[in-house]
């Protein structure tokens, strides 16, 4: 997408942190960022699969011969290894400007009594402290340097618990109340608090959700045209390219076939 000559200069040599850069909405962020700011950026891509991050450096780095781009495993469930992360970035990568807090899972659709415990720990590992540690790892350089942006990835589970989501719902509130904290804490400073709130978008998320079931995951997607990867990616960048006076605070976006959990419109014959 095209953003024009204002963003790519607003945008020029940030250092842009992503966690869960290996697949779907994270992945296709990086890209996008590259995009709008014409390679004029430094990217540090995380995720636990490192194979896919170095795809993904390669494709940048060939495609922008200005682009600076530093990839490493960071499984953020593992909440003390993300300060030693953090502080072991290479020097040009150390001053994050903008952060995408987007690593998370759905796991299963078990109704309450019937959960795995595994499950709830790996969604409130990932969904909920790792994302909080990755902020409070990040969040006070930003203050120090008066300028940063926090991109953090909810979803309608945040604001409509559906049945069957018990978990990844209360993760999702979890992400929005502590999001909606912080804005409130950092309100005297320029640093802004952004959360995108997005519907059903396909990417390797449902597969996840059930177990690898690649079957079971196309349905939940059927009949309908769901987001993808890129409508978001694009969000996420026209947020962090206005103005320094305009935060993007909430953005709640669902496909044009989706209302709620609940409403998902299967066209004719579902
Ligand atoms: N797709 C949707 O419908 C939808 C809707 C609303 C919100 N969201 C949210 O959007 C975010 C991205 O999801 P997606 O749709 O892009 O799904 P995805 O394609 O499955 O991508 C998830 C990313 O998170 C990473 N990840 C998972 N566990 C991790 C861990 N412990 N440590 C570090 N990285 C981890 C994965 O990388 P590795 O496996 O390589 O670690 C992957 O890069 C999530 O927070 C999700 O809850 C998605």
């Amino acid at each position: 997408m095209s953003y024009g000559s204002q963003a790519a200069k607003r945008l020029a040599d940030k250092v842009i942190f992503i966690t869960g850069a290996s697949s779907g909405i994270g992945q296709a962020t990086a890209r996008e960022f590259a995009s709008a700011a014409n390679g004029q950026i430094k990217l540090v891509l995380s995720a636990r699969r490192l194979d896919r991050l170095k795809s993904l450096s390669d494709e940048l780095t060939s495609s922008y011969k200005n682009i600076s781009v530093y990839y490493n495993v960071l499984d953020v469930s593992k909440i003390a290894s993300i300060p030693v992360f953090i502080d072991s970035l290479p020097s040009e990568f150390k001053e994050i400007d903008i952060l995408i807090n987007n690593a998370g899972k759905a796991i299963g659709v078990d109704k309450v009594g019937s959960i795995k415990q595994d499950d709830i720990n790996d969604m409130f590992q990932t969904n909920v402290l790792g994302m909080i540690q990755v902020v409070q790892s990040i969040l006070p350089g930003m203050i120090e340097r008066k300028r940063g942006d926090i991109v953090q990835l909810g979803s309608i589970a945040g604001r409509e618990p559906y049945p069957g989501g018990a978990i990844y719902c209360a993760t999702k509130h979890s992400l929005r109340a502590f999001t909606s904290a912080l804005r409130k804490e950092v309100v005297n400073s320029p640093v802004r608090i952004i959360e995108i709130q997005p519907g059903a978008v396909e990417t390797e998320f449902s597969k996840v959700r059930y177990y690898g079931d690649e079957k079971a995951a196309k349905k939940v997607y059927e009949g309908g045209e769901p987001l993808v990867a890129e409508d978001i990616a694009e969000l996420i960048v026209f947020s962090c390219s206005r103005r320094a006076n305009t935060v993007i605070a909430e953005t709640l976006v669902f496909p044009t076939c989706q209302a709620s959990p609940f409403h998902y419109y299967r066209g004719k014959g579902n």
